[in-house]
C-alpha cells in the first residue's frame, strides 16, 4: 500500500496503473475510518483493479461553530484497516495542498441543497461537492463510491456527476449500522453512555414508520409527528429536522407516494446525528 501527500506524485503513480489498463476505484473519506467506510471500500475492491482511499478533512464543508477542530483523526488505526481492506493506494494531502491561499473556485448544485441538511448547514454541500471534484481530478477514477448513510450527499453527488459530465460511475453503498441500528458514523465517538443509548431512536423511529407505511398510512405529516413523538421522549434529544421528500427532488411530499425518502437530523446532547430510510410506495388509491 502507497501513501501520498503530494498531488503530482500521486498523479504520476496512478498513471502507470491508467497505462497499464488498469481500473481505478476512489473512496473519498474525512478519516477515522469504520465499518462504514470499509464497506466502501471492499465495494471499490471488488470491482476495480486499483483502489486509492483519499482521508481530507475538508474544511470548506464545516460551518463556523461546527466540529472541524476537533474532528477524530487515527491515522495509524486508518492505514491499518486500509491496507487490510486492500486498499492500493491512500492519499492524505494538507490544507496547504488541496486550497491554495487564493483558492476562489467553488462547485455548487442548486436546488437540491436547500432542503434537508442544506438548511441548517448553508455552506455544507458547496464544500462537498467542491472537494470531490478536485478529487475526481486529481485520482481521475473510473468509479467513486458513497454510503446511503449521506443520503443528500449521494444525491447531489450524482446529479453533479450528470450535470456536469463527470466521466465517473457513482456507486452508493447500503448504510452499515450497529447491532442495535444505530447507523456508523465517525461522529458516534462523541457520544457518552447514556447518549449512546438514546442515539438508537433514530433508527428505531425509521423502523417504525417504515411499518406504519407498509400498514398503509399515506400522510406524511401522521408519521412526522410520530418519529417527533419518539425523539421527543429522548431527554438528550433535540430535533434539527423531520422530513419525508420526493427522492428525485428532496422536496417536501404531503402523501406518501412513490420513491421517497425519510431523513431525520438529531443533536443527541452536542453530537449531530443523521439517519434516512429509502422506500418505494405503490398505494392504489
Ligand atoms: P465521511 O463522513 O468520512 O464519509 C465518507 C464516506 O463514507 C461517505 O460516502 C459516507 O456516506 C460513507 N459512510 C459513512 N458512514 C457510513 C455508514 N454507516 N454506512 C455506509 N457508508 C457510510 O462524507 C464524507 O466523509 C465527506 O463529506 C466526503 C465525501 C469525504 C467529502 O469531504
Amino acid at each position: 500500500m502507497k501513501i501520498f501527500n503530494d498531488i503530482n506524485e500521486l498523479r504520476k503513480h496512478l498513471e502507470i496503473y491508467r497505462t497499464e489498463g488498469k481500473t481505478i476505484g476512489l473512496v473519498p473519506t474525512m478519516g477515522y475510518l469504520h465499518k462504514g467506510h470499509i464497506s466502501l471500500v471492499q465495494k471499490s475492491v471488488k470491482d476495480n483493479d486499483i483502489t486509492v482511499l483519499s482521508i481530507y478533512v475538508n474544511p470548506t464543508q464545516f460551518g463556523p461553530t461546527e466540529d472541524l477542530d476537533k474532528y477524530p483523526k487515527d491515522l495509524e488505526n486508518d492505514k491499518k484497516l486500509a491496507k487490510e481492506a486492500g486498499v492500493d493506494v491512500i492519499f492524505i494531502p494538507t490544507n496547504s495542498v488541496m486550497y491554495l491561499d487564493n483558492h476562489a473556485t467553488y462547485v455548487n448544485v442548486d436546488n437540491l441543497t436547500d432542503n434537508l441538511c442544506g438548511k441548517s448547514r448553508p455552506t455544507h454541500f458547496r464544500g462537498v461537492t467542491t472537494i470531490v471534484t478536485k478529487l475526481f481530478n486529481i485520482v481521475q477514477p473510473n468509479g467513486a463510491y458513497f454510503g446511503q448513510k449521506d443520503a443528500q450527499q449521494a444525491i447531489v453527488i450524482k446529479k453533479m456527476v450528470k450535470d456536469l459530465n463527470m466521466p465517473i460511475d457513482i456507486i452508493i453503498c447500503p448504510i452499515v449500522r450497529e447491532n442495535d441500528g444505530l447507523a456508523l458514523s465517525s461522529r458516534n465517538t462523541y457520544l457518552n453512555t447514556e447518549e449512546r443509548n438514546q442515539a438508537t431512536i433514530l433508527y428505531e423511529s425509521l423502523q417504525k414508520s417504515k411499518e406504519c407505511i407498509k400498514n398503509g398510512e399515506q400522510s406524511a405529516t401522521i408519521i412526522k409527528d410520530m418519529i417527533k413523538e419518539m425523539i421527543e421522549e429522548k431527554p438528550s434529544a433535540t430535533i434539527d429536522y423531520i422530513s419525508i421528500v420526493n427522492e428525485d427532488t428532496l422536496e417536501d411530499i404531503d402523501y406518501i407516494q412513490g420513491n421517497i425518502l425519510i431523513a431525520l437530523a438529531v443533536k443527541i446532547g452536542q453530537t449531530r446525528l443523521i439517519d434516512n430510510l429509502r422506500m418505494e410506495v405503490n398505494l392504489i388509491c
